[in-house]
């Protein structure tokens, strides 16, 4: 059987009104791209539709296919963890995905991750944009090198500007970090030192609330 190719771009699914409840309702029917088929669900974004603050991952992982909600996972407890080290509440953020299917393979019984392509990325940012211009936070917080590049271009390198405050029109304050999963597959022992670091990042923007 042959991969349904998709339209090609969300935005041929976007609803009149941009608002997040018929984004939200729109884009569980999108085609947009082939990963419709390979994902359970569209797993939205969800949060405060006045957050302060916008989170942006890169797709959601098994758990989140099933839930349907993004970070509800393992790379989610380490965000929750982090946001409450650094004095973020995550419960008046809105956090989302550059990419809103889950992308995976089969190894054995397990479902495995796989990165989101250029296509796939340019294809979906419609749903990105839509929520930015609906929820219009004040700190855009890029979390790993997707959600980075799909917003800022292919050349921008977190491990050269994270914890930084950028210059760019997307939002008053953007900044780019880590991606929680980069924690939980590092090395061990660096696990500490690299969560105190992704932890740092997230005090910058504290400080701006
Ligand atoms: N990783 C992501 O980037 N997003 C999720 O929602 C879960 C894991
Ligand atoms: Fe649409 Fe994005 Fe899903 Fe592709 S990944 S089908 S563009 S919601």
């Amino acid at each position: 059987m042959g991969e349904a190719p998709g339209t090609g771009s969300a935005a041929d699914f976007l609803p009149p009104q941009i608002t997040l409840p018929s984004l939200r309702e729109a884009a569980a029917g999108c085609r947009g791209c082939h990963l419709f088929e390979v994902g359970t669900q569209t797993v939205f974004g969800e949060g405060a539709a006045d957050a302060e603050v916008m989170l942006v991952g890169e797709q959601p992982g098994d758990q989140e296919d099933r839930a349907g909600r993004p970070f509800v996972g393992p790379a989610g407890r380490v965000l929750d963890d982090a946001l409450d080290a650094a004095g973020i509440d995550r419960s008046a953020t809105y956090v989302t995905n550059a990419v809103k299917h889950f992308k995976w393979q089969a190894r054995g019984k397990r479902r495995i991750h796989q990165k989101p392509n250029a296509a796939e990325m340019t294809a979906c940012r419609p749903w990105l944009e839509a929520e930015l211009a609906a929820v219009g936070p004040r700190v855009l917080v890029l979390l790993g090198a997707t959600a980075a590049q799909t917003l800022l271009g292919r050349q921008f390198r977190v491990t050269k500007a994270r914890g930084r405050l950028l210059e760019s029109e997307l939002a008053e304050h953007v900044t780019a970090t880590v991606h929680p999963s980069s924690i939980l597959r590092g090395e061990p022992a660096e696990r500490e030192a690299n969560f105190a670091a992704f932890v740092d990042d997230l005090k910058v923007v504290a400080e701006l609330l």
